[in-house]
């Protein structure tokens, strides 16, 4: 049985190799989905999938560290939708950069990529789900919150605002928890997406090295696991930081 059926779910990063599963999953399990993203030629792809799972598709192109524009955008979306019972934060992503040479720049676009969104989108969805009493949120944090990153030398800047996003899932969970609104995040480990493809032999054997099953995340897996959160079973879960690592971050 579909564990979305008719659930309304807004995905940020819809674009992307993971945001593009999720959705492909989430429709898969009933839901109609909305996808945020700058990128508007992934938007339509993730569309196609959606659609081809049966499911009502909705995107709109928006920098997602703009709150005006986020809270513009993600209203359109839940009045395209109908409303909004699920909100997935998925867009972000590393930049590699020392901390001794690191610039204000660099520091402050790696806070709005990874954290000011995850406030922008979440800030535009929970008075809805507040009214509805009734909402799940699911935050993508990062194995790099939680250990340093380790193989990845100079993700300073990532892995502080991946924290905040841990943080962040905890002290609103607790802010929302009568209100019937669920706040959890997914800590992932190296995933085996597109982006994998250019490691080098030696690179791919010192990442396995370091993962006790010595297997990459499927970002299918990851999906369903955000459906559990999402689903009928996951109404009790909050406050969780899933991680997804195969063991890397003990
Ligand atoms: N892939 C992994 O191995 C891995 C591991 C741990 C955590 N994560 C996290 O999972 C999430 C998704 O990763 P992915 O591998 O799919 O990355 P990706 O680069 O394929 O997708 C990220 C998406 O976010 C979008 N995005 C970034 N900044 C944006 C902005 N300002 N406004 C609108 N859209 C923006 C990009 O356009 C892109 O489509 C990220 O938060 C990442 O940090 C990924």
């Amino acid at each position: 049985m579909a564990q979305l059926e008719s659930r309304r779910a807004i995905v940020t990063g819809a674009a992307g190799a993971l945001g593009a599963v999720i959705c492909e999953v989430f429709a898969r399990e009933g839901a109609n989905v909305g996808g945020l993203d700058l990128n508007a030629d992934g938007l339509a792809a993730t569309g196609e999938r959606v659609r081809a799972a049966g499911r009502e598709w909705t995107g709109t192109a928006v920098d997602l560290t703009d709150f005006d524009a986020v809270q513009d955008a993600t209203a359109g979306l839940i009045d395209r939708l109908g409303g909004v019972d699920v909100l997935v934060n998925c867009a972000g992503g590393g930049a590699v950069s020392f901390f001794h040479e690191m610039s204000p720049e660099t520091w402050r676009t790696q806070m709005a990529r990874n954290l000011d969104q995850v406030f922008n989108a979440t800030r535009a969805v929970l008075p809805s789900m507040l009214a509805a009493r009734s909402g799940r949120i699911i935050n993508i944090a990062s194995i790099a919150a939680v250990s340093g990153g380790r193989l990845v030398r100079g993700a300073t800047a990532y892995a502080a605002a991946k924290a905040g996003v841990i943080g962040l899932t905890k002290a609103l969970a607790i802010e929302v928890a009568e209100q019937g609104v669920t706040v959890n995040a997914i800590a992932p480990g190296a995933q085996a997406t597109p982006g994998r493809d250019k490691d080098t032999p030696e690179r791919r054997e010192a990442l396995l090295a370091q993962i006790p099953t010595r297997l990459l995340g499927n970002p299918e897996h990851l999906a369903e696991a955000i459906v559990f959160l999402a689903g009928p079973a996951g109404v009790n879960v909050t406050g969780v930081v899933l991680p997804l690592d195969g063991g890397h971050s003990i």
